[in-house]
């Protein structure tokens, strides 16, 4: 008899991670590779926030913390739903956890009864399928299309709706698109929800301040007031403030749902790392100025990127709205073949014989549900990206 868990069989490693580590392998092995792979900023963490770090730690802020979170880190999370988001939560609507990833667990596993179904666009978040078999739910999975821009349609929602449905699972910017729902698409997504009162929201907006041009960012519960009482509304400090590491993510939601996730959280982890929360504080109320300057950085070479791969064989590559991702075609590359000889026949061939024979790696969209496609992460120096481009257009060029 096995050691491992049947429950273990319903989850897949993670295919970014898998796809990070076979490039880190190919480097030690001496090859040149340049990896795209990877899902946070290359930035430092802003200095006033590790001087927060710092500081905490100088004051002896080193014990256990209440389960849900800090006193000023709640409230610091009220006052940024306020301010960015025009959302009027309570600190006991509030919970802190170890990173969003942390949040989406509980959040799944204090909600879903066996079978129970969770409605995901795709292409979607790797990780999300496996949370959710995690805690016996099922995930339906919905097409997209490149046509629209990656977005899932009202008329696609409401055809996948069954009584068995318990949450609509909304990313916005999306990983691995790049896309993010205008105020009007996210109305058209809530007013299906309005006619089937048994569906929850629950929105994972961890890449909001990364949206560019003059796309505004929005959020389910503010497009649509009257689902306050069904959304969650999930976010962090990993993407917008460079703090992955530091692992705090938060969330917002219905006072019995953020009760239920707390005693979850008090029997596992508990509160999460005391400084890192320190941190997040001066993170949320402190100096913005990260926040723009990054995102001009983000945008240049998201621009960069787009042009780059449009100007490549086989490749078409839609502009996303925002995060720092972008996830280009490559149909017009299927059937065709390499140099040595092999035939691609998947995005996970094209992506295997890109990083073989041109020396990039980047993530094959069935990972994330829908292809032929790659995610390429632009969260990299920009020569560094420049360069990568250069090698895919060289490796596209190459094929026959
Ligand atoms: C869509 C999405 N949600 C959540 C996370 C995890 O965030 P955290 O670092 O706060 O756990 C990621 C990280 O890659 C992500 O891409």
């Amino acid at each position: 008899m096995s050691i491992l868990s049947a429950a273990l069989s319903r989850v897949q490693p993670s295919a970014t991670i898998a796809a990070t580590q076979k490039a880190r392998d190919l480097k030690a092995a001496g090859r040149a590779i340049i990896s795209l792979t990877i899902g946070e900023p290359d930035f430092d963490t802003p200095d006033n926030v590790k001087q927060a770090a710092i500081a905490a730690i100088i004051r002896g802020e080193t014990k256990y913390t209440p389960v849900s979170g800090i006193v000023p880190l709640k409230d610091a999370i009220v006052k940024k739903f306020k301010r960015e988001n025009g959302l009027d939560y309570k600190p006991s609507q509030v919970i802190v956890g170890t990173g969003a990833k942390h949040i989406l667990f509980n959040a799944f596993l204090a909600t879903i009864n066996p079978g129970d179904e969770v409605i995901v666009p795709a292409p979607y978040w790797v990780s999300y399928p496996d949370i959710v078999a995690i805690a016996d739910g099922v995930t339906k999975a919905v097409p997209t299309s490149m046509d629209n821009g990656f977005k899932l349609t009202a008329e696609a929602l409401d055809q996948a709706i069954t009584p068995k449905t318990k949450w609509l699972l909304l990313n916005s910017p999306s990983n691995p698109s790049g896309a993010a729902y205008t105020r009007a698409e996210l109305k058209a997504l809530t007013d299906v929800l309005l006619s089937h009162p048994h569906v929850w929201v629950m929105t994972d907006d961890i890449y909001e301040h990364l949206v560019y041009g003059d796309f505004e960012f929005t959020t389910p519960a503010q497009v649509e007031p009257a689902l306050m009482e069904r959304t969650l509304t999930i976010n962090g400090v990993s993407k917008s403030y460079a703090m992955t590491g530091w692992r705090i993510g938060y969330a917002a939601g219905p006072a019995p749902l953020i009760k239920a996730m707390d005693m979850l959280q008090g029997q596992q982890t508990s509160g999460p790392c005391s400084i890192a929360q320190w941190a997040a504080v001066e993170a949320l109320n402190g100096t913005q100025a990260f926040i723009p300057e990054s995102r001009k950085v983000f945008e240049a070479r998201r621009d960069l990127v787009v042009s780059m791969l449009n100007q490549t064989k086989y490749l078409k590559c839609p502009t996303p709205e925002g995060a720092f991702y972008v996830y280009p075609s490559i149909a017009e590359a299927i059937g065709r073949k390499t140099p040595e000889g092999r035939t691609i026949e998947t995005d996970a061939d094209f992506v295997e014989a890109l990083l073989e024979t041109g020396g990039v790696a980047v993530v094959q969209g069935s990972a994330f549900g829908l292809g032929p496609n790659f995610r390429l992460s632009y969260a990299t120096a920009t020569p560094v990206l420049e360069e990568a481009c250069g090698l895919i257009q060289r490796f596209a060029a190459s094929l026959r």
